[in-house]
């Protein structure tokens, strides 16, 4: 009984504590794996939240989960505004960070800052995520210095996909692996405080998480990192049509409610919905 109250107990404390960047570097010191998850609305964030979920993304997957886009590219600085808005309303515990789109930070550093800026003053997150490695290191800087905590991502980085051309694992090459090396190392020096790790070996990913002090959230890139990211969506099996080696679905969303809506639109026919009951 006592067992499982201090259980009861530790478990609502968990859940209690806020979550910060400082947190984070501390969970991947103690070896405590790291839970991420992307949401672009209220209900989806709340209920993230409530599931003790570390780290909330407003991915800018929201290109391809919500508006049906097949790239992230399209998706634009005032609509990552609004998902991060609803998803920072309905949070209390995890650390929400905003993706800032495609050409919100490729320019120069002041508009990089100053889309970071609107993030956290408009949309209310607690950190953003930006793409790439070397390159946009003194961004990275500028960002961080100004206050804001910047996480990084490596590896397939979708918002390059035209530049790429697949969405193929990355780095399998030893020069494209070196360059990752390197790039985690930059992005911790430049003052990151997390890098999502995208859809690389397995092997790569776990000497990067251990190369560096910052945290390894990793996609698709095995079980050596810090913690681990999938769009909800996915895990969720919303869509029947997608379902890549890396993600493991934990519920088969998009059949049942596809069911659920024929099941209706049959009782609708049938003039078996509504009953007397469900009438006033
Ligand atoms: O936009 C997104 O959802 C992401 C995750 C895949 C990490 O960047």
């Amino acid at each position: 009984m006592t067992r499982e109250r201090n259980g009861r107990e530790a478990k609502s404390e968990q859940r209690d504590k806020k979550v910060t960047t400082k947190s984070l570097r501390l969970m991947k010191a103690r070896g405590q794996r790291i839970v991420a998850l992307t949401a672009y609305d209220f209900l989806m964030a709340e209920l993230l939240d409530e599931a003790g979920v570390d780290v909330i993304l407003v991915g800018d997957s929201a290109a391809m989960a919500v508006q049906g886009r097949h790239t992230t590219v399209s998706v634009t600085m005032e609509q990552m505004l609004y998902h991060s808005e609803l998803v920072s309303s309905a949070v209390e515990r995890a650390l929400v960070v905003g993706d800032l789109p495609f050409m919100s930070y490729q320019i120069n550093a002041d508009e990089a800052l100053r889309n970071a800026g609107r993030m956290v003053q408009e949309a209310h997150v607690e950190a953003v995520k930006l793409e790439g490695g070397k390159a946009l290191c003194a961004t990275i800087t500028r960002i961080v210095e100004a206050g804001i905590p910047v996480m990084g991502h490596l590896g397939l980085t979708p918002q390059s996909i035209h530049k790429f051309g697949t969405y193929q694992v990355r780095a399998t090459e030893p020069e494209e692996a070196d360059e990752v090396r390197r790039d985690a190392l930059a992005l911790e020096q430049a003052g990151a405080f997390a890098i999502v790790l995208e859809k690389v070996p397995a092997a790569l990913a776990s000497e990067v998480s251990k190369s560096v002090s910052i945290p390894i959230i990793g996609i698709g890139a095995g079980g050596g990192c810090d913690g681990q990211i999938l769009v909800s969506h996915d895990m969720l099996g919303l869509y029947s049509k997608f379902h890549p080696r890396f993600v493991r679905r934990y519920a088969e969303l998009g059949s049942q409610m596809k069911e659920a809506f024929e099941r209706y639109a049959k009782d609708v026919r049938a003039g078996d919905f509504p009953s007397e009951r469900e009438s006033y």
